[in-house]
């Protein structure tokens, strides 16, 4: 296994478009870094090239110690999953397993050894003499995992590779690859534009937006210390709610809405420096209470049950809210529920830039 290292890694298309506009981490041996952003965002352009597929405009990268920038994808040791899967539909399980090997010139013997020991860790071995055709769309992701996995490669590169499954399979799936990872020891890149998979999966996770890097680190470092305001609406869910408004004392801390509505906001402000400034106050619905007193009064509108929590949508005169609450008495869509911002939890951002302010 080995390490990878992003230099200021930039794509700018033919046409002048730029994919990755300057990309500099790196990823540890054995790591299992997780890529997120919104389509669009440069996430595959990123991982291709790593991947050797697609050329680097600027920068340098690096697999273990070798610069690989001009170095062709076969010489790379790396095995990519793709999102469609990419097997042979005329060639049995075995045969799209050994395929890869095949043209690498390893003899039969060992060819053989290889596909068995991957067919066992997958779980695949009842199935090697199907055609893909003949397979459910979990098993044909198992063995379009199971080709990546007998190649031993340095580095695992995975272009969302649960997204052609339903719900229920992407989180055993999920499941599964975290394990494969553990037991391989492996280095890992998965990519994906889905945020619950980006959090339970990555051990780091890497936050994209327009080819910008927006922030790395810790899943729930992510959750709990955003950076600026993309990311902390990205990740979450349902995701963070956001107040526009000024900044005002009146005993204590409020945020004046621009509809003319106040929020107050208790006492746990940084300094006084803040008063009068315009600010996005960011606050996940978990942390939206409801208050005896000295709260506010949002207009509930959809209430929605799912067992252990109570998702409630509101309204707060123009702004959307959605608070998160335990299971218990519902509140009546129309009624007015008084709520308080668990202030401790209080995110602040500049209002122009979304950058994270102090606190
Ligand atoms: N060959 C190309 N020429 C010009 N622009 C391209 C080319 N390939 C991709 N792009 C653009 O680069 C940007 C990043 O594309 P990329 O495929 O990396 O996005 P992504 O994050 O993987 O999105 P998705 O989640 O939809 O797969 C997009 O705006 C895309 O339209
Ligand atoms: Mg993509």
């Amino acid at each position: 296994m080995a390490r990878v290292e992003l230099d200021g890694v930039r794509k700018v298309y033919p046409n002048g478009h730029v994919g990755v506009a300057g990309a500099s981490f790196s990823i540890a041996d054995g790591e299992l870094l997780v890529l997120v952003g919104p389509s669009g965002c440069g996430k595959s352009t990123l991982l291709r090239m790593i991947a050797g597929l697609e050329s680097i405009s600027a920068g340098t990268l690096r697999i273990g110690e070798r610069v690989v920038n001009d170095i062709a994808p076969r010489d790379r040791d790396i095995a990519m999953v793709f999102q469609s899967y990419a097997l042979y539909p005329h060639m049995s399980v075995a045969d799209n397993l050994a395929f890869g090997l095949k043209l690498r010139g390893h003899d039969r013997a060992s060819v053989d050894a290889r596909v068995r020991e991957a067919a066992k860790t997958l779980e695949l071995d009842a199935l090697l003499d199907r055609k893909p055709g003949q397979l459910s769309g979990g098993q044909r992701q198992r063995v379009a995992l199971g080709r990546a996995l007998v190649r031993n490669p340095q580095v695992f590169l995975l272009d969302e590779p649960l997204s052609n499954l339903d719900a229920k399979l992407r989180m055993s799936m999920r499941v599964e690859i975290a394990r494969l990872h553990r037991q391989l020891g492996a280095t890992m890149v998965y990519v994906t534009h889905d945020q619950i998979e980006a959090m339970t999966l990555g051990q780091r996770i890497v936050v994209l937006d327009r080819g910008e890097i927006q922030q790395i680190d810790t899943p729930m470092a992510l959750y709990e210390r955003p950076a600026n305001l993309f990311v902390a609406t990205f990740l979450g869910s349902p995701a963070m709610n956001v107040l526009r408004g000024r900044l005002v004392r009146a005993g204590g801390w409020a945020l004046a809405l621009e509809d003319g509505n106040r929020v107050p906001l208790g006492d746990a402000l940084p300094d006084a420096a803040m008063e009068g400034r315009d600010v996005a106050i960011g606050i996940r619905p978990e942390h939206l209470q409801r208050a005896d007193g000295g709260g506010f009064a949002p207009v509930v509108e959809v209430v929605e049950p799912v067992g252990s929590d109570v998702f409630v949508n509101l309204r707060h005169g123009a702004v959307p809210l959605i608070a998160r609450l335990p299971p218990g008495d519902l509140p009546e869509p129309g009624s007015v529920l008084p709520l308080r911002l668990a202030t401790r939890h209080l995110h602040l951002f500049d209002a122009q830039s979304g950058t994270r302010l102090a606190g």
